[in-house]
């Protein structure tokens, strides 16, 4: 099995100060890291879950693929991220199986993690991020 743990859950959001106070209230949630990532054009805030996390994330810019999600789709679950040892070796194996990758090579994501998207179409309609601490 080359995934080793759920990564994150992520939900796309409008309002990223609104949806942190909804987690708060009804779970107690804590943000535990918040970044703003240029290149995606997207601020984060993920909330530990165990050893997972779930990933609030907003667009910081009228041409982010997040700004351009929310504004077609509206709120909700965007991505699921997968923890993996190598991700590069996973992509390729996910390749392989007929997959479609969005990134060809593994790239910098978040908290200076190594990521790699591939496409919903050919992944059972679910846009998977490889993370690899
Ligand atoms: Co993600």
């Amino acid at each position: 099995m080359l995934l080793t743990e759920i990564d994150h859950v992520a939900i796309a959001v409008n309002d990223l100060e609104a949806a942190i106070a909804f987690y708060q209230t009804a779970f107690g949630a804590e943000v535990e890291h918040r970044e703003i990532v240029e290149r995606d054009g997207v601020e984060e805030a993920l909330l530990k879950v165990a050893e997972s996390y779930v990933q609030l994330i907003t667009g910081v810019r009228e041409d982010s693929p997040i700004t351009k999600h929310l504004a077609k789709r509206g709120e909700g679950l965007h991505h699921i991220g997968y923890r993996v040892d190598d991700c590069a070796k996973v992509l390729e194996a996910m390749v392989a199986a007929g997959a479609t990758p969005i990134d060809a090579e593994p790239r910098p994501g978040s908290r200076g993690t190594t990521v790699a998207f591939i496409h919903p179409k050919g992944a059972l309609g679910t846009l998977i991020e490889l993370v690899q601490e």
